[in-house]
């Protein structure tokens, strides 16, 4: 209250400070180079120096803050052995192990419930994905319940497994699409679909996946105005969607934020001159408008501030009927996380819909529903021990499930054969790529009985799982198994 008479204040948050601690810190000030490119791709909003010298700050995402530090201690700590010169870590001295997973934890899980087939499916296994399709049904049906949503299209590139496909399918659910391929997969799995259930969302495409998608009947959309101006023809006289960029991204890590100047996707709001020129240039139809700002996002106010920008536009278009708020929905990734809060989401998108009756909104999610219900099984094969440092190696890593060496993305890690266990180890889970950053989990607690054979559990693996796998070292990725 007392800024606003000066300025626009903005509340930010959650927010973390994260304060390197120790006598004369300005003399580390020649090590902040490398320090400060952790920052680099992460927020940080403010930076202090306390007058003392004891401490140097940032202000960071609570998101962001735990990764961070991680990083920090990397960059100053690294290569030092504890013995020589650093005494116990916090968490050696105030951590229990056993906190982290408190009894019943995960009993209400459906892989708990159903731990003993998946132990049977590995019987023969090295590594498996498995999914749960009630679980996919759930979240298809917790969407279906959004009151100012009238069409939801599953953004397939989440997981094509033919049977979760299958399943939505005969649920009522639509269909987003990248490629033609993506298109092609599911004229075959549904050869009596009728194409304007699918939406066509590619990005830098060849011109000729547009003819092909719109040859067979699919709503097209468009983010890149170099298809109209070099192209305009193949779009003439079209009914189409444009995808607009809102002009800053969200998301779990900068490689999944879709908005902004930098990124590569949506048509610039400053270009909207050009657009209603190349629109009446070639006579296409805009009917529909589409953003998407990223993913992993738990905010819920994320797709209300993205339908009021929609709706706001489509004023300066005649012909909008539909307004697509993209996809983009979260589940948490840890205990720590709250899950995205639907009723609020709902009441939200509730009240946009009152204010714009004459549209129909439309959304596009591909984690939310597939990420929960999926899990990637994996058997231990080596443990080792290097000084202070315990790994537990498994038999697939980075070519089955990329996501944590790729976007540092935390998945849980139980060990399925000792779920009750009360005694814990620190370990880094590892795989058999060759790659250093082929680790699954940082400093996870496993259970101390944890040995070779016995079947390990990474969570939330349903999404972005088996569909970044990769052959890499000739390395068969794991299959999959539907429940
Ligand atoms: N719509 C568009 C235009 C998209 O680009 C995406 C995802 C979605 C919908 C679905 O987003 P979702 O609801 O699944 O968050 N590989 C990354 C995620 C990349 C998402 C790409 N676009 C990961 O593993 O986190």
């Amino acid at each position: 209250i007392c800024l606003s008479k000066f300025c626009s204040p903005k509340k930010i948050g959650p927010c973390a400070m994260i304060s390197l601690v120790g006598k004369k810190i300005k003399s580390f000030f020649p090590e902040l180079g490398s320090i400060l490119k952790t920052f680099k791709e992460k927020k940080c909003f403010l930076m202090t120096q306390a007058s003392s010298d004891l401490n140097f700050s940032f202000l960071v995402t609570e998101e962001d803050a735990d990764k961070i530090v991680e990083e920090l201690h990397t960059i100053c700590f690294g290569g030092i052995s504890k013995d020589s010169l650093l005494g116990d870590s916090w968490q050696d001295l105030y951590h229990k192990p056993e906190e982290d997973f408190p009894k019943n934890f995960y009993s209400s899980y459906w892989w708990y419930k159903k731990s003993r087939d998946l132990s049977f499916l590995m019987k023969e296994k090295d590594c498996l994905y498995v999914y749960d399709k009630e679980t996919v049904k759930q979240r298809f049906s917790s969407l279906k319940k959004l009151r100012a949503v009238s069409r939801i299209n599953y953004a397939i590139k989440a997981n094509h497994n033919d049977e979760i496909l299958s399943l939505l399918y005969e649920e009522g659910s639509s269909f987003d699409c990248v490629s033609m391929d993506e298109v092609l997969c599911l004229k075959k799995l549904f050869p009596e679909i009728t194409p304007p259930r699918i939406v066509f969302t590619p990005n830098f495409a060849p011109l000729r996946e547009y003819k092909e998608a719109l040859e067979f009947g699919c709503i097209v959309t468009l983010d890149n105005l170099y298809l109209l101006e070099k192209h305009g023809s193949v779009f003439a006289g079209k009914e189409i969607f444009l995808r607009f960029d809102p002009g800053s991204g969200r998301g779990h890590h900068q490689y999944v934020q879709t908005a902004g100047k930098k990124s590569k996707f949506g048509i610039s709001l400053a270009s909207l001159g050009d657009v209603h020129k190349l629109v009446k240039k070639y006579d296409i139809r805009v009917v529909g408008l589409h953003a998407h700002t990223g993913s992993g996002i738990l905010d819920p106010e994320n797709w209300k501030e993205t339908a009021v920008l929609l709706a706001k536009l489509a004023k300066e278009f005649e012909e909008i009927r539909f307004i697509n708020l993209g996809g983009g929905f979260g589940v948490p990734d840890n205990s720590f996380q709250k899950p995205l809060d639907i009723k609020k989401l709902d009441d939200l998108l509730y009240q946009v819909s009152l204010d714009y009756p004459f549209f129909q909104f439309w959304i596009e999610p591909g984690r939310f529903l597939v990420a929960e219900a999926g899990v990637l099984l994996l058997k231990v094969t080596q443990l080792k021990k290097k000084e202070d440092k315990n790994f537990v190696g498994v038999a697939s890593g980075m070519n089955s499930l990329i996501r944590p060496s790729l976007y540092g993305a935390y998945h849980e890690i139980v060990n399925l054969d000792w779920l009750e266990s009360s005694e814990f180890l620190r370990v880094d889970v590892v795989g058999p790529i060759c790659e250093s950053g082929d680790v699954l989990g940082y400093d996870r607690s496993l259970a101390k009985e944890t040995s070779e054979g016995d079947i390990l559990l990474v969570s939330n693996a349903g999404a972005y799982g088996r569909v970044m796998a990769s052959y890499y070292n000739q390395r068969e990725p794991a299959q999959e198994f539907v429940l």
